[in-house]
Formats: structure tokens, sequence, C-alpha cells
């Protein structure tokens, strides 16, 4: 493989966190399609998303009532509340099944402690759907010997955020207590294996590696930077050096978030060409229609960031670079 991401940056087995919510049996389609499209973020409250079952987050809400409600789900809600939550091929009243979902939901759950996943969903890893991303986004990328994609080969853009499958292995999807546990416990290693028992815990393996905020812990970029670690590039010609390519492409961003900066330098660093080209992205500026819905749920950079590389909680990677703060009608650009 010509791609270094080891075996330790691997997710961990999920754990089925998005069983975690208390069983409202009154609601049960809606509960489906929430689990399917709305879990990625309305489970975790990223970017500010009330939280299924936490009365605080919804009380205010609620308050507006529920044709206000609706018409969120249905319309989205800026910034980071995509239309009918970027399941576009839902019905309306499907959408508004998964509110009432999340409205009973609210009424019944109390703002901290029963907001907390069942016991049963932490116990044991159940391979359900949640399973499925990983091999598929391991294994497309296949390494080719040739280096640089034609800008022009590939043909169709790819297709928006439509929703596919929920970011499942996406880091903060996982309850705190439960990521990198020793190889013993961590579902991936055999545990009869003697060799697993002297192995150390990834906690340990990365003590010496400069630190990051989330994810695994670990800056891999200034790992390789600083020359901490040097992975083999080649699994069998071990002289073989990366194609890096130090071209960064700016997306910008409507809103106030900043604008997007994709480095290709860091990514050339771990990743072959082939490892993007042209199976996620076209090799052409603006070519590719990528939102924050898409990646949240595994699709675009969320192939990578979340699973085995840094988790999309850290917004300012990748939102870097800061707006021309003029006002438009001063602004001389016509945009
Ligand atoms: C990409 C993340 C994301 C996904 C996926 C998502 N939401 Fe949201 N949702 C948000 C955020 C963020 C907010 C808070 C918006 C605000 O108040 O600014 C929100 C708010 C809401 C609200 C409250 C709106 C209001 O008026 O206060 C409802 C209802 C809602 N979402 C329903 C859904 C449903 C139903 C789905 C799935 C079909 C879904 N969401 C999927 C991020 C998401
Ligand atoms: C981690 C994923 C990734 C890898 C690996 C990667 N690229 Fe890209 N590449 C992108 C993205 C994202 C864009 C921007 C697409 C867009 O703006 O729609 C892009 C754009 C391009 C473009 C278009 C530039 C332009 O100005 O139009 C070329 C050419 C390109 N890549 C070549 C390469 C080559 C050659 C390699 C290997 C040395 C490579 N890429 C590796 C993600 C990647
Ligand atoms: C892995 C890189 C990455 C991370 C991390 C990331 N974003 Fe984004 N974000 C993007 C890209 C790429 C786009 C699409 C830009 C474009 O329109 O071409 C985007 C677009 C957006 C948009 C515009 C609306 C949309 O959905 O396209 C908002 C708002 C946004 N991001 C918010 C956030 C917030 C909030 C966070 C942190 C919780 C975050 N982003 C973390 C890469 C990232
Ligand atoms: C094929 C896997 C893959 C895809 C797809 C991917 N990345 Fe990455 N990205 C990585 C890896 C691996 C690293 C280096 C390890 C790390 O930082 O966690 C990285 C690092 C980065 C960094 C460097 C951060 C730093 O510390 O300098 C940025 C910024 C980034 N990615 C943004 C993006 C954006 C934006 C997209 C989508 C347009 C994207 N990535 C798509 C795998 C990927």
């Amino acid at each position: 493989m010509k791609t270094r991401m080891h075996t330790l940056l691997l997710p961990l087995v999920a754990v089925a966190l998005l069983n975690a919510a208390p069983a409202y049996a009154q609601a049960a389609k809606g509960k489906a399609l929430y689990e399917k499209s709305c879990a990625a973020c309305h489970g975790t409250g990223i970017a500010g998303a009330p939280k299924l079952g936490n009365a605080d987050d919804w009380a205010p809400r609620i308050a507006r009532g529920i044709n206000s409600l609706y018409e969120s789900a249905l319309k989205g809600k800026p910034p980071a509340m995509p239309p009918k939550g970027g399941a576009m091929d839902a019905s309306d009243a499907d959408i508004k099944a998964v509110v009432d979902y999340m409205v009973a939901a609210a009424k019944g759950g109390s703002s901290k402690a029963e907001a907390k996943p069942a016991p049963k969903a932490e116990a044991k890893p159940e391979p359900k759907a949640e399973a499925k991303p990983a091999p598929k986004a391991e294994a497309k990328p296949e390494p080719k010997a040739e280096a640089a994609p034609a800008p022009a080969a590939a043909a169709a853009p790819a297709p928006g955020p439509s929703v596919a499958e929920v970011n499942a292995f996406n880091r903060l999807l996982k309850p705190i207590g439960k990521r990198n546990l020793p190889p013993t416990e961590d579902g991936i290693h055999d545990p009869a294996n003697d060799g697993t028992h002297a192995l150390q815990p990834p906690r340990a393996a990365f003590a010496a590696l400069p630190p990051a905020p989330s994810g695994n812990n670990v800056n891999w970029v200034k790992a390789i930077e600083t020359q901490r670690i040097n992975p083999r590039w080649d699994k069998i010609d071990g002289s073989a050096a990366p194609v890096v390519m130090d071209l960064n492409i700016v997306r910008e961003v409507k809103g106030s978030m900043p604008d997007v900066v994709y480095p290709h330098k860091q990514h050339t660093e771990w990743l072959d060409c082939s490892n993007c080209h042209p199976a996620i992205f076209i090799p052409q500026k603006g070519a590719n229609q990528i939102s924050m819905a898409a990646i949240l749920l595994g699709q675009k950079c969320g192939v990578c960031h979340g699973k085995v590389a840094f988790p999309v909680s850290e917004c300012r990677l990748c939102h870097s670079k800061k707006k021309d703060l003029l006002p438009a009608s001063t602004a001389q650009k016509s945009n």
C-alpha cells in the first residue's frame, strides 16, 4: 500500500452509540430516519445542534411552536442545519415525523442524566450499519503506479450531499472513556494472541509524539515534519519516496466561517494521488461540491477526517483563511 496511515490511526470498532437514545415507541419511524440522517449532529450537539433528549437544548425551540421546528427541519437553518438534515430524498412527512420524535425525546429526557446512552449500547460493539463504511473507505483508493491523473480524466461531478450513511466512525460519536482502548480490549487485535499483550496501548506508544487536542491526540503532520516518525512509503520497496505536491486549494465558504484551505502538501506526505483522485475528488479546482453535511456523513473530506485523520471538530484547521473583512458594499470583487 502506498499509504502511510498505519494501524494505530485506524478507528476503534464503533460502539453502537446511535442506538443510544431511549426507545420512544410512538415515533418508531421518525427514530429510524433520525438515526440514519440526523444523529451525526443531533446525537453529539456538533456545531450547536440541539442534542437528542436534552430538555435544556430543546425547551426554547419547542416554545416557538412545532410549525417553526418543522420549517427549520425542512428548509434548514443556517449556518449548520442543512435542509432536511441533508436527507433530500426523504418526504416532508418523514422529516416531520423525525421532528415529532425529537420533541418527544426532549420532553421525556432530562437536562443531563437521562440523555446518557443506555448501558446496553456501551457494553458491546454491535456490528450493524455502523461497521460498514470503514472497509469501503479504506479499500477504495487502490494505489496505482503512475502519479498524476490528468485533470480532465474524470467525468460527471460527484453528487452533492445526498445522504447515504451516517459517519458512525466519527470519533465525536464515541463516548470519552471508550477511546484508545488497550490492544487486548480494542476489538481489533486478537486477545488470544500472546503478542497482543506485549503491544503498548496507543496512549503509551503516542506519548513521545507532538500532541494535538483531539482525535488520538497526536499531531501527525508535525510528527512527520519534525521527523519524529519516518513511515515507510512502500510496503515492498523500502527506498521509495512519496510524490509530495505543494498546491493549496482555497474553497470559499459562504457565510461567516473562514474559507477552507485544502493543502496538497500535508496530504501527499501521507497519501498517494490515487487515494483521492478521481474516486473522492475530481482533480480540478472547484469541480467538486463539498459541504459540511457531506463531510459529517463521511463523504468528501469526511472519508478520512474523523476516521483516520483529525476530526471534524477542529474547525480551524480546515477553515483557516480569514475572510476579507471589508463590507460587501465597498469590496472590489464582484461576487
Ligand atoms: C450537519 C449537521 C446536522 C444534521 C445532519 C441535522 N441537523 Fe438539525 N440542526 C443542526 C444545527 C447546528 C442546529 C441548530 C441550528 C440553530 O439553531 O442555529 C439544528 C437544529 C435543528 C432543529 C431545531 C430548529 C429550530 O428552529 O430551532 C430541528 C427541528 C432539526 N435540527 C431537525 C433535524 C432533522 C429532522 C434532521 C435529520 C433529518 C437534522 N436536523 C439533521 C445540525 C444538523
Ligand atoms: C487527500 C486528498 C487528495 C490527494 C491525496 C491529492 N489531491 Fe489533488 N485535489 C484534492 C482536492 C480536494 C482538490 C480540489 C478540488 C476542488 O476544488 O473541487 C484537488 C485538486 C487537484 C488538482 C486541480 C488543481 C487546479 O488548480 O485545478 C490537481 C491537478 C490535483 N489535485 C492533482 C493531484 C496530484 C498530482 C496528487 C498527488 C501528488 C494529488 N492531487 C493528491 C484532493 C487530493
Ligand atoms: C476536514 C476539513 C473541515 C473541517 C474540520 C471543518 N470543515 Fe466546514 N467545510 C469544509 C469544506 C471543504 C467546506 C465546503 C467549502 C465549499 O463550499 O467549497 C466546508 C463548509 C462549511 C460551511 C458552509 C456551509 C456548508 O455546509 O458547506 C460551514 C458553515 C462550515 N463548514 C462550518 C464548519 C464548522 C462549524 C466546523 C467545526 C465544527 C467545520 N466546518 C469543520 C471543511 C471542513
Ligand atoms: C484520503 C484521506 C483524506 C481526505 C479525503 C482528506 N484528508 Fe485532510 N488529511 C488526511 C491526513 C492523513 C492528514 C494528516 C494527518 C492528520 O492531520 O490527522 C490530513 C491533514 C489535513 C490538514 C493539515 C492540518 C495541519 O496540521 O497542517 C488539513 C488542513 C486537511 N487535512 C484538510 C482537508 C480538507 C479540507 C479535505 C477535503 C477537501 C481533506 N483534508 C480531505 C487525510 C485526508
